[in-house]
């Protein structure tokens, strides 16, 4: 693409939108944001005003359809991903889509034959790899800083015990209340949040082997599960993951989220902080040799320099076909649609070991969804 600024529409003006994609498109000098899409009128006024946006559609098709929109950033509700992807690669838009992509794997490959035939990029948007301490830890398994790596745990909480029948609307607001009450979802607490941990999982590690999962719901008012945990093989055979997620503990609203790598020589220990968009991320570094406190207070943490931002970045740099450098992420670890399909591929999996309550090899041959009833 030869043209200087990509012209970008947002469909789906809630969260993911207003924190992660908007604000990059408009302090970006290659991007600018021409249109945006959300069937809630309230939503689509306050973000085409807050962003004095020229177009603003109800009806997402119509931005699709439109013809001076290079590129999409897909944010509505999963549900709706599908038709939406399918849309844009036929009208040869590029494609930076939330996760999860779909609802299942017959849904993610439709799109991967619709981006392959229209050839469009196509990105997943699994922010954490974008974080700095993220990528940080990433280089640091790479050079073995640790040792070789025989476990990893990763526990993460939001504190959504019982809202209660009517819950704030701030409250609603911020979490999306189709999580917890839409059947069209396709999946709760894990389906909406597995994914980042999987993505990184599988960026740090390989492809993973089998996975073996309880997968509850605690709250029985909810459509979906509550609360998960997992436990993973790599196909490197010496390392092991497990995984605790769950909107049932009860806490703080915005919970905890932690993990800790253990290597033959070492270990370390990351906390992500609540704001995480204020505060870096806290990593230690223990090994017989030197050990190190907070070295996440060393990396870059400005609003140009957040996991978002340079996810977006990173999306806009690669639809104008430019070099990454500036965001400091190499290329080759942009998240793609195999990615993302490999990412929903372990949740479905992880339904599956727990309805069936057996190991699932992968790759996944058989699925049926929960039925929480
Ligand atoms: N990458 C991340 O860290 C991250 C964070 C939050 C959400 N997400 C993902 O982003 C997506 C949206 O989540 P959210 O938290 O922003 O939800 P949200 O409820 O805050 O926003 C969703 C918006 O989409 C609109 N919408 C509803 N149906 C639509 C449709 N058919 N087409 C277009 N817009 C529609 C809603 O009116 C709302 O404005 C989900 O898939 C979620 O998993 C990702």
């Amino acid at each position: 693409m030869s043209k200087k600024k990509l012209r970008v529409g947002v469909i789906g003006c809630g969260n993911a939108a207003k924190i992660g994609h908007l604000p990059t498109y408009q302090k970006s000098p290659l991007s600018e944001i021409i249109a945006i899409a959300d069937p809630s009128e309230a939503h689509l006024k306050k973000v085409q005003d807050m962003y004095n946006v020229p177009k603003a559609y109800n009806n997402p098709d119509e931005l699709l359809d439109d013809p001076d929109v290079d590129a999409v950033s897909i944010c509505s509700p999963h549900w709706a991903h599908l038709n939406q992807v399918l849309r844009a690669a036929k009208n040869g838009k590029h494609i930076l889509c939330e996760k999860p992509l779909g609802l299942n794997l017959e849904e993610v490959d439709k799109m991967i034959k619709a981006v392959e035939k229209n050839k469009i990029l196509f990105q997943t948007a699994t922010q954490k790899r974008f974080d700095y301490g993220f990528q940080y830890l990433k280089e640091q398994i790479m050079k073995k800083t640790i040792g070789d790596i025989f476990h990893v745990s990763i526990f993460w909480y939001h504190s959504m015990t019982d809202l209660g029948p009517n819950p704030r609307k701030e409250l609603i607001e911020e979490i999306g209340m189709w999580r917890l009450t839409d059947e069209r979802c396709g999946g709760g607490d894990l389906l909406d949040h597995g994914p980042h941990y999987f993505d990184l999982l599988r960026w740090w590690f390989g492809d993973i082997k089998s996975v073996y999962a309880q997968v509850r719901r605690i709250n029985q008012s909810r459509v979906n599960e509550d609360h998960i945990n997992i436990i993973l093989t790599f196909k490197n055979k010496d390392i092991t993951a497990s995984f605790e997620r769950s909107q049932a503990i009860f806490g703080d609203r915005f919970g905890e989220e932690i993990g800790k790598i253990h290597g033959i020589k070492g270990n370390y220990f990351f906390e992500v902080p609540h704001a995480y968009f204020l505060k870096p991320m806290k990593i230690q570094q223990q090994t017989r040799r030197k050990s190190l406190e907070n070295i996440g207070k060393e990396l870059p943490k400005d609003e140009w320099n957040l996991s978002f931002a340079r996810e977006v970045r990173s999306f806009i740099n690669q639809a104008l076909d430019v070099s990454n450098d500036d965001v400091g992420f190499p290329e080759k670890w942009i998240p793609t649609i195999y990615d993302g399909r490999a990412a929903l591929e372990l949740v479905l999996a992880s339904y599956e070991s727990s309805r069936t309550q057996k190991i699932i090899n992968l790759p996944l041959k058989k699925y049926t969804p929960p039925v929480w009833c």
